[in-house]
């Protein structure tokens, strides 16, 4: 049997929602982009958001809103897919990279008051694998050194902490509906904020420094990050399929909880107390990750590791000179631990019964059982 990584869950009730943007010819962000912003506004509770055309742009737009750029610090976990950091070096802003805790790889502040110096402007905790970091946690430091908060909330659609959604705790919050994503619309991202000054310049950087379209006259620098109501459409089928898709994902979650759970030398993330978890991907975590992901591959199920460590990445090498002591291994001895160890299973809501019966049977194959 072959099992892929992952497969996106799309089918003839978005290919039907096209067809309406041809027949009523509005292709460009129009009335089902707003459409879409307000049904998804409703869900996460938020007062604005604008689109943005994937995650990483969203990041950037929603860094760019905060008044980040040249000079200023922003603390990200180490552990975390790389648009996290590239959005703030993009914005001309520096990472500054923090150690992720043992249960859940989310930021763990308690140990990152040295980070802070007069250049942080801001704080930006990434809502990993599905679950979310402790926000009591990140507001009391963001509080104390009276720093901004961005969510990257990519992949935490629908995810909550202590009953509120993800993305809603900060200044801004972002998504991502890239193909992998709880919905996606292909590519695509939102940015949220309940600030109306940073939505007001949400909306002259993402549309050419102007607040209303058709007009010449631009009275700051902005740029083009539309979407189209072609994506909108897919993404209002597939937020009708939310509560589809998180059962799916949580059936998923359970079975490989159930049945990896009887491997001693298999564990899996525990999320905070209070914290949702609608995996992203199931991660689980053994000593010998690199020889079952081999095995796994022999047997036709596509492994993958999970993130690397932005302090080990090749394309942050510079700022190992600018700050050799922030950059070393020694502080994140849980961020390695993650990526040396840990391993994402197929999770995506078009998974079988036969295909996730076979993936755990590799799995136990592999251990001999
Ligand atoms: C945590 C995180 N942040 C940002 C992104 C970037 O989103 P996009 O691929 O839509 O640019 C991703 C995508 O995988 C992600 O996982």
């Amino acid at each position: 049997m072959k099992v892929n990584q992952f497969a996106p869950w799309v089918g003839t009730e978005e290919y039907l929602a096209i067809a309406d943007c041809f027949e009523s010819n509005w292709i460009t962000e129009g009335p089902k982009s707003k459409a879409f912003s307000a049904q998804l506004l409703d869900l996460i509770g938020a007062k604005y958001g604008v689109f943005a055309p994937n995650g990483t742009l969203a990041l950037y737009l929603g860094l760019r809103a905060m008044d980040i750029g040249p000079g200023d610090e922003v603390i990200v976990p180490d552990f975390t897919f790389i648009a996290s950091a590239t959005s703030v070096h993009m914005a001309g802003a520096t990472p500054v990279f923090v150690e992720v805790n043992r249960d859940n790889f989310q930021i763990e502040l308690s140990h990152a008051d040295h980070l802070v110096n007069d250049k942080t402007k801001a704080i930006m905790p990434v809502h990993i694998y599905g679950t979310i970091a402790d926000m009591d946690a990140v507001a009391q430091f963001a509080k104390k050194h009276n720093l901004l908060v961005i969510e990257d909330a990519a992949a935490a659609l629908g995810v909550h902490y202590k009953g509120q959604h993800a993305g809603t705790f900060g200044d801004i919050g972002t998504f991502s509906f890239f193909a992998d994503k709880t919905i996606t619309t292909g590519e695509g991202g939102f940015v949220v904020t309940s600030n109306e000054e940073m939505h007001h310049k949400l909306l002259l950087l993402r549309n050419q420094g102007r607040v209303d379209r058709g007009s010449f006259i631009h009275p700051e620098m902005g740029y083009n990050f539309r979407i189209t109501d072609i994506q909108a459409a897919i993404g209002q089928v597939q937020l009708a399929k939310l509560p589809q898709i998180i059962a799916r994902k949580e059936a998923i979650k359970q079975y490989y909880l159930q049945r990896l759970g009887q491997i001693e030398e298999i564990s899996f993330l525990t999320p905070a107390p209070e914290a949702d978890w609608v995996p992203f991907r199931v991660a689980i975590l053994a000593d010998n990750a690199q020889a079952i992901r081999d095995f796994m591959k022999d047997k036709g199920v596509e492994p993958r590791t999970l993130f690397y460590p932005l302090h080990k990445q090749p394309c942050f090498a510079y700022l190992k000179e600018k700050n050799p002591q922030n950059m070393r291994s020694d502080n994140f001895p849980n961020s390695i631990y993650a990526y040396e160890n840990g391993m994402s299973l197929p999770s995506f809501p078009a998974l079988t019964e036969e295909q996730m019966a076979y993936v755990c049977s590799v799995i136990e194959a592999y251990y001999g059982k």
